[in-house]
């Protein structure tokens, strides 16, 4: 995607909280992109960023190999934020003294503004700031003054008003920092002279032209799922290529109720998109058959979406001509999971999803959303008149029901699951929470119990409810649904679902426990 005329980049130096910097800022309707530490100023230059921040990180800008900016970047007349160790290092490189910590200081502080303007700007002089960190910076680097300072941390905030340098201690970018949004857009609209104009709308713009100029007249396929990103490309490249591209939703049989029927409504009807539906049902139950374990369930799905899609590319090929672009979904936090200067997380899960086609195919890649973050791919879907239920859609994974069945995959266990899911999450949108409940759904695990209906014994399966609040899914707490909301899908079910005398509420936040069961 063309870089819009103004951005902020954000140098990674490695911190838990890098996405939630970009997101406050893009919250801030500034466009921002996370780049790596070591950026070039002459690279740096070349972009022409409104703002530079530097972010936190787990490092000691004393420690061997510390991660370090090419010094040139403060010489840039760009107004630069440091946060917590991006202040470190900026009281480092610039001549200032940082004393390596013996402690860590980690909390709520309160702080006291000893300079308000602009950094400050109509901020209340005494805050409650969130820190975490051990090192901090004891010698103010020439031509600095103090902004802040807390009981414990003299020097809290400091700031060069010539040089437009800002460093804060503390971090404004979590919610711990009540007013750390505030901070955040007096130094993008205050000191950097940025304005809100990065909209959906905008984006819009010049996603389409952007498409048009990449595809020019080559065929495009996206895989879709039914989940709002692929969705969204789908829609967005239909509005600018229209005819040339062909989407393929493959129905692996591991779909809630109605999933398929409300895909082929939004797509065909409402947008008149070409979409080929595959009916693989049948493949995936038989490869799935006498499958027990998690990770080998997630791979034969995995292998198996690969293999349909292939093969109905080659098909569509041999009557359409070649398909010289793979349209798909990929989001932001996906591009800073992989591009991000900090640890490759360990695989807790082998996710699969339309995005996790291998490269080896024989495609090149259309991102058009993979620097939007979630709620702005929504955003950008209401921009493209797509109906509201599959804007709002909650997550789905890639292998669908499979991995909310414990043990095997058979026909009638999706079938009793999918009927109990849909009276849960039928109840949940009746009762407005739709919204505000991240995920919500209905897990059938390997549990039969001891139950009586009428007057007979019954033992049947149990059911479990899940449903989980959460920012981004990295992490959750399952939601407080009321009693009442709880007791009313519990009796539909036991009453609606043939083989199921028994429901249960996972109260498990993630972590320890993950979202979805397997
Ligand atoms: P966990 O279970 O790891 O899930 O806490 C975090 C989020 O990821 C979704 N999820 C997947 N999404 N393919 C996907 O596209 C997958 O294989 C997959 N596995 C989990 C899950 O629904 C939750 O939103």
């Amino acid at each position: 995607m063309q870089q819009p005329p103004e951005s902020v980049l954000i140098l990674d130096f490695g911190a838990q909280y890098n996405q939630l910097i970009a997101r406050r800022v893009r919250e801030a309707r500034v466009y921002c992109e996370v780049v790596p530490f070591d950026l070039s100023a002459k690279d740096i230059a070349e972009r022409a960023p409104k703002a530079l921040i530097l972010t936190g990180g787990p490092s000691s800008v004393h420690g061997e190999g510390a991660p370090l900016p090419d010094p040139g970047i403060f010489d840039l007349g760009i107004p630069v934020l440091g946060i917590c160790y991006g202040m470190q290092v900026m009281g480092q490189q610039l001549g200032g003294r940082v004393k390596r910590g013996d402690k860590a200081e980690y909390g709520k502080t309160t702080l006291q503004v000893t300079l308000q303007e602009p950094l400050f700007h109509e901020l209340n002089p005494a805050l409650v700031g969130w820190m975490s960190h051990w090192d901090e910076v004891i010698d103010l680097p020439p031509g600095f003054q103090i902004a802040a300072r807390s009981f414990t941390t003299p020097i809290a905030a400091m700031v060069d008003l010539e040089r437009k340098l800002y460093g804060v201690q503390f971090h404004p970018e979590v919610v711990h920092t009540p007013w750390g949004k505030d901070l955040i857009q007096n130094f993008l609209y205050e000191i950097a002279g940025c304005s809100d104009s990065w909209t959906a709308a905008s984006f819009v713009d010049s996603a389409l032209d952007d498409i048009k100029r990449t595809v020019g007249t080559d065929r495009v396929i996206c895989a879709l799922s039914g989940g709002v990103d692929s969705a969204t490309v789908a829609a967005l490249t239909y509005k600018a290529i229209g005819e040339q591209l062909t989407c393929v939703f493959v129905d692996h049989g591991l779909l809630r109720k109605g999933e398929r029927e409300q895909v082929l409504e939004a797509f065909e009807d409402h947008f008149g998109v070409q979409l080929i539906v595959v009916d693989a049902k049948l493949r995936f139950l038989m490869r799935l058959a006498g499958s027990t374990d998690p990770e080998e369930k997630r791979k034969i799905i995995g292998e198996e979406f690969i293999r349909v899609f292939e093969e109905t590319s080659k098909e569509l090929e041999g009557k359409l001509g070649k398909f010289k672009w793979l349209a798909q979904g990929t989001v932001y936090p996906d591009v800073i999971e992989s591009a991000s200067t900090g640890n490759k997380a360990k695989v807790i899960k082998s996710h699969h999803n339309v995005g996790g086609l291998p490269e080896r195919m024989d495609f090149k890649l259309l991102e058009p959303l993979r620097l939007l973050f979630k709620d702005e791919v929504r955003r950008v879907a209401l921009e493209l008149d797509m109906p509201p239920p599959m804007v709002y859609r909650q997550p789905f994974p890639g292998p669908g029901l499979a991995i909310r069945i414990i043990g095997e995959v058979t026909e009638e266990r999706l079938s009793t699951l999918r009927e109990a899911d849909a009276i849960m999450l039928e109840e949940i949108y009746k009762a407005g929470l739709a919204r505000e409940i991240w995920q919500y759904f209905a897990v059938l695990p390997l549990v039969r119990s001891v139950g009586v209906k009428g007057d007979e014994r019954t033992y049947e399966d149990a059911i479990i409810l899940r449903a989980v609040t959460s920012e981004d899914g990295m992490t959750c707490d399952f939601a407080q649904l009321p009693y009442d909301l709880l007791g009313r899908i519990s009796n539909r079910i036991i009453n609606e679902v043939p083989g199921v005398n028994r429901v249960a509420y996972d109260i498990s936040s993630k972590p320890p426990a993950t979202i979805e069961w397997e």
